[in-house]
């Protein structure tokens, strides 16, 4: 018969709001000038987080706007930073600027990301890799930047990357379902490296978000609506989901309350891929 130790007890429940608080952490969120990602950051620097907004530097108007915004509502300590995820350089530059801010990186919102446009098998080699470099290769070496502060630090830390649930099923082009995809299996093979740290990596898989990706398109009113309708058709819950749809998966795992969880993929689509 085995000696197993004892039990030394059950820990009671702490404070749910104490556990979700980002109380005093620092945030870097990449594509935070996108719908996602400046919801994630304001959703952060509510519950006390200071963030750091970084996204290309065409944005960079409305990047100082959101900034301004997120500090008047909240009281939070924030910045922003521009560069972009394809250039390692420029990702020591954006990662080395919020440890200068703000002392650390606690939290990674491992967010930036293109869409492929319709893609199909002969997708064409530049469109390939440029979706790669973007939503692969950006998310890596950006993890990897942000994990060498935490681990230096010696304090842990949450990376969250947002996959799609184009990285579950096919329903986009080929450039890029493989990447989110391979952005999930990314993200929990740093999950396993990365736990004797106390880093957390984990991944959240969005269903049709009304963000960004969708105010920008390029298409005439009607192809836009029947779009949103061909959307709504799909996904069971009904209707599309809204930015503050967006939050709460990426605030709880980057939160104490999510202490447990790592190499995880959260579902955050209104039941598209279950059905
Ligand atoms: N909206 C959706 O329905 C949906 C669904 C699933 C997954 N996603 C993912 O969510 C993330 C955010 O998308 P969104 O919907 O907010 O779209 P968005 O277009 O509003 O935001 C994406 C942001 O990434 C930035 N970006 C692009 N290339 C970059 C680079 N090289 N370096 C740094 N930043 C760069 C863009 O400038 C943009 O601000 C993306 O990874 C996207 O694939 C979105």
């Amino acid at each position: 018969m085995v000696n197993l130790p004892k039990p030394q007890g059950v820990k009671d429940l702490r404070s749910v709001y104490d556990m979700l608080s980002l109380k005093g952490k620092s945030a870097l969120i990449t594509g935070a000038a996108g719908g996602i990602g400046r919801s994630t950051a304001a959703a952060m620097a509510e519950l006390g987080a200071k963030v750091m907004l970084m996204d290309i530097p065409s944005t960079e108007d409305h990047l100082k706007k959101i900034t301004g915004d997120i500090k008047e509502r909240y009281g939070a300590e924030t910045a922003y930073v521009v560069g972009d995820v394809r250039d390692p350089d420029s990702i020591q530059g954006f990662v080395d600027k919020t440890v200068e801010t703000f002392g650390t990186i606690d939290i990674l919102h491992n967010n930036a990301g293109i869409g492929g446009d319709a893609d199909g098998w002969d997708v064409s080699y530049d469109l390939w890799n440029k979706i790669v470099a973007i939503n692969l290769t950006g998310p890596l070496l950006v993890a990897q930047a942000a994990a060498r502060v935490m681990i230096a630090h010696k304090h842990g830390g949450s990376i969250v990357t947002t996959s799609s649930m184009s990285g579950l099923v096919i329903n986009a082009g080929t450039g890029y379902s493989a990447t989110k995809a391979g952005v999930r299996h990314l993200t929990n093979s740093l999950a396993m490296s990365l736990a004797k740290y106390g880093i957390r990596c984990n991944s959240v898989c969005y269903g049709f978000i009304l963000s960004g990706m969708h105010e920008n398109m390029n298409a005439p009113d009607e192809q836009v609506l029947g779009m949103y309708k061909m959307f709504e058709e799909n996904t069971p819950i009904g209707f599309m989901g809204e930015l503050s749809d967006a939050v709460g998966c990426v605030v709880f795992l980057a939160s104490d309350l999510a202490r447990f969880a790592t190499g995880s993929t959260v579902v955050v689509d209104g039941g598209y891929t279950t059905k």
